[in-house]
């Protein structure tokens, strides 16, 4: 069975002060991206739990082998031995979801295979990481707060597209967390001012496409991709020609 992991774009992000249990709560608009990883997971393999990539940066006890193993250890597994493919096209740290995305859609397949149904997942994909309850909620733009483990529907921004900035910087989440905690930030993406403090150059690729396009410019999660939203793909077409850096057209709330 074979299924997309979209990436997700956060429209705004609100972030609290860092709380006991070691997370900061936040509020924030996820709204689904058709760039896409894909999924696919296969009964049978030498292991119980087998795992494939076309990608050499993921680590094999990555995101989708967490989710299996926490699946078995809740539901078990819907055979003796399962085999998960990943093929990966979001780019690795960069506030994309990726990671996130793939062990939703592991938990999401290995339930449909199994029978159980979605909402019994939300407290493991919680506890896999705090953007993974979104991609298992299935909705396609969501505000999601408390660690973002409350996902409540909500319309879609009124621009179906976006351009999609990738600078190529590895972003370390708990890393902006800890300099949020030094430098706090504001709206529209309160991690943003921590993310170009650690990254100066990710500050100045901002400037350049804010002042280049005269656009708005956000930042995504706790970066280092950067986004435009458009109501029109021809003009999505020409920044991504015009960027001066990869860049790409996508479609929001797919
Ligand atoms: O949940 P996720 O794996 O994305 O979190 C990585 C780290 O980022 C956490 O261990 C925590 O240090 C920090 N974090 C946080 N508040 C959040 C989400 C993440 O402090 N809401």
């Amino acid at each position: 069975m074979r299924r997309p992991a979209p990436a997700k774009l956060n429209i705004d992000l609100h972030v609290g002060p860092l709380g006991d249990d070691g997370f900061h709560p936040i509020r924030s608009h996820f709204v689904t991206v058709d760039l896409a990883d894909n999924v696919s997971i296969e009964p049978g393999g030498d292991h119980r739990i087998n795992f494939a990539t076309d990608a050499a940066e993921v680590a094999d006890d990555n995101l989708c082998v967490r989710a299996a193993e926490a699946f078995d250890d809740a539901f078990g597994l819907p055979h003796d031995a399962v085999t998960i493919t990943l093929e990966k096209r979001i780019p690795i740290g960069g506030g994309l979801g990726g990671g996130s995305s793939d062990a939703a859609t592991t938990l999401l397949i290995l339930a449909e295979m199994a029978g159980i149904e979605r909402d019994r997942l939300m407290s493991i994909a919680a506890a896999l990481g705090s953007d993974v309850p979104f991609f298992v909620s299935g909705e396609p733009s969501a505000i999601c707060t408390g660690r973002g483990d409350i996902v409540e529907p909500t319309a879609p921004p009124t621009e179906p597209y976006a351009v999609l900035f990738m600078p190529g910087i590895h972003v370390s989440t708990p890393t902006v967390f800890r300099r949020f905690d030094e430098v706090a930030g504001e709206m529209p993406n309160m991690l943003q001012r921590a993310a170009f403090d650690l990254h100066p150059e990710l500050a100045d690729l901002h400037e350049v496409l804010e002042r280049g396009f005269n656009r708005e410019v956000r930042m995504t999660g706790s970066g280092s991709t950067l986004f435009t939203l458009c109501d029109d793909p021809e003009l999505a077409g020409h920044i991504v020609d015009a960027a001066p850096c990869e860049a790409v057209a996508a479609r929001i709330c797919v």
